[in-house]
């Protein structure tokens, strides 16, 4: 199959999708490309329009495009509305579709990586942007029992404590710290972090959002954060005795999810994975 990929974004230097789409693509023997475009907010309608030319499979959108490529878009996926964002764009002879692979991405690494069903379990997401917001509405999908959402700003936990219990999901925000935190960590099977702390270069790069004392050994701690490769919390995890997954994972999945979109072949995900993590351990070296 020959074909045009990419991931449009601004910046877009940080991206590593090229690597480990690429990757992809040529172990499958596929004649295409997947390129890193930087695209100016004021650029995104003449880029996306673009994209119905012969030979354009599709493109994946990062910050900060997710929602401004959606205006522009033939046919948004329900996913996608429900997110509020479009991560995937697929070209089917000059028609264009948007979806969000964040979401199935996130429940696939949760499942085939980190063994774990999240169906009537309790979690705890820490964080409420734009990536708890996915995930919070993929483990209301998925109807786990409990939702807690734990964030610095209040407010924003609570809308998506909201978003849960329209799901028919028990849903319950608070702050970051507190006794309320103790309590809600100690009883959650999976804990996923959403903010950014311990993030590279981020407000708080050496941080960790909870303490190894807070953390059962019994629960999956599944940090999103995947630049470094271990994290702070991550290694807060391990000393607490719990199981780890890191953001990579998500990462490749999400990925895997937009290539089988593009391609409508399954994604060589070992592959994927292997070259997503040499390319980040090259990186923070
Ligand atoms: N693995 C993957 O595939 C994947 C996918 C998406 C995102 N991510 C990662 O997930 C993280 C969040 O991304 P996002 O797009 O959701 O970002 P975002 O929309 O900017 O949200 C940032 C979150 O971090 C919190 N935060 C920021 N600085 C903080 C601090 N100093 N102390 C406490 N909380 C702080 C914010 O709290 P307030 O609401 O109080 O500001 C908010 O909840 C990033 O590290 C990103 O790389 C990974």
């Amino acid at each position: 199959m020959d074909g045009k990929l990419g991931i449009i974004g601004y910046p877009i230097a940080h991206s590593i999708s090229p690597v480990f789409q690429q990757a992809a693509l040529d172990h499958l023997g596929m004649q295409a490309s997947y390129l890193a475009h930087q695209v100016a907010p004021e650029e995104v309608a003449e880029f996306v329009n673009g994209l119905r030319s012969p030979g354009v499979l599709g493109i994946n959108v990062t910050v900060p495009h997710k929602e401004a490529v959606m205006p522009h878009l033939d046919e948004v996926d329900e996913w996608a509305s429900s997110a509020g964002a479009v991560n995937t764009i697929v070209n089917r002879d000059g028609y264009l579709t948007g979806h969000n692979t964040d979401g199935s991405g996130f429940l696939r690494s949760l499942r085939e990586e980190g063994d774990f069903d999240p169906d009537g379990r309790r979690v705890m997401v820490l964080g409420a942007g734009g990536a708890a917001r996915g995930v919070a509405l993929a483990l209301v999908r998925q109807q786990v029992r409990h939702l807690t959402i734990a964030n610095r700003t209040l407010e924003r936990a609570e809308r998506l404590a909201e978003l849960a219990k329209r799901g028919g999901v028990e849903g319950v925000a608070m702050g970051l710290s507190g006794s309320e935190v103790r309590d809600a960590a100690a009883s959650a099977d999976l804990i996923v972090n959403c903010t950014t702390i311990g993030m590279s270069h981020g407000p708080d790069e050496q941080g960790s959002p909870l303490s190894h004392e807070l953390i059962p050994p019994t629960a999956l701690v599944n940090d999103l954060v995947y630049n470094p490769l271990e994290t702070p919390l991550l290694r807060e995890a391990a000393a607490a005795g719990a199981s780890c997954l890191g953001g990579i994972h998500m990462l490749v999945y999400q990925g895997a999810d937009s290539f089988e979109m593009w391609t409508g072949l399954p994604a060589p995900v070992e592959v994927m994975l292997e070259a997503a993590t040499k390319a980040m351990a090259a990186r923070s070296a």
